[in-house]
């Protein structure tokens, strides 16, 4: 699980954001329309879903605010997220295994973007971040 200088790490990353958010969160959703597929059949209802498209980088800021609110909740993932994980649950019925998928998609983009300051060690606690995260919006799945 997370230690505390993990937990620093993320806060000290996503401080350095810096208004790139947004464009981070929409590379990584289309990164994982693109590299895995099968996830595309969930966002089949939106006008477009390639690369670019209103849809893309619209979502990619929800889910950026929404990582940005795990941040604040870092200690108590699993109730910070619970109306997340439900809404995935039972209205969006997401498979839980893509929660991996967009953690890697996320990883892969903050990588890109901080280059050199994306240490081993950085990579790890944004890994196990996500991996909390990814935990905690599969609890109320039953
Ligand atoms: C919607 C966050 C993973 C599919 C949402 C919303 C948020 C969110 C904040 C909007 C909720 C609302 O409207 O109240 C996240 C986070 C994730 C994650 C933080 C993991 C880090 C996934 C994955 C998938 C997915 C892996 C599917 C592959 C969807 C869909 C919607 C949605 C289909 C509705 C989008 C729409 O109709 O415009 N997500 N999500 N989510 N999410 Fe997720």
């Amino acid at each position: 699980s997370l230690t505390a200088e993990d937990k620093a790490l993320v806060k000290t990353i996503w401080g350095k954001l810096n208004g790139k958010a947004d464009a981070i969160g929409a590379e990584a959703l289309e990164r994982m329309l693109i590299v895995y597929p099968t996830t595309k059949a969930y966002f089949a209802h939106w006008p477009d879903i390639s690369p670019g498209s209103e849809s893309v980088r619209s979502h990619g800021k929800t889910i950026m605010a929404a990582v940005a609110d795990a941040v604040g909740k870092i200690d108590n993932l699993v109730d910070g997220l619970s109306d997340l994980s439900e809404l995935h649950a039972t209205k969006l019925r997401i498979d839980p295994s893509n929660f991996e998928i967009l953690s890697l998609s996320l990883v892969m983009s903050l990588a890109r973007e901080f280059q050199s300051d994306f240490t081993p060690e950085v990579h790890t606690a944004m890994s196990k971040f996500f991996e909390a995260v990814s935990t905690a919006l599969t609890d109320k799945y039953k």
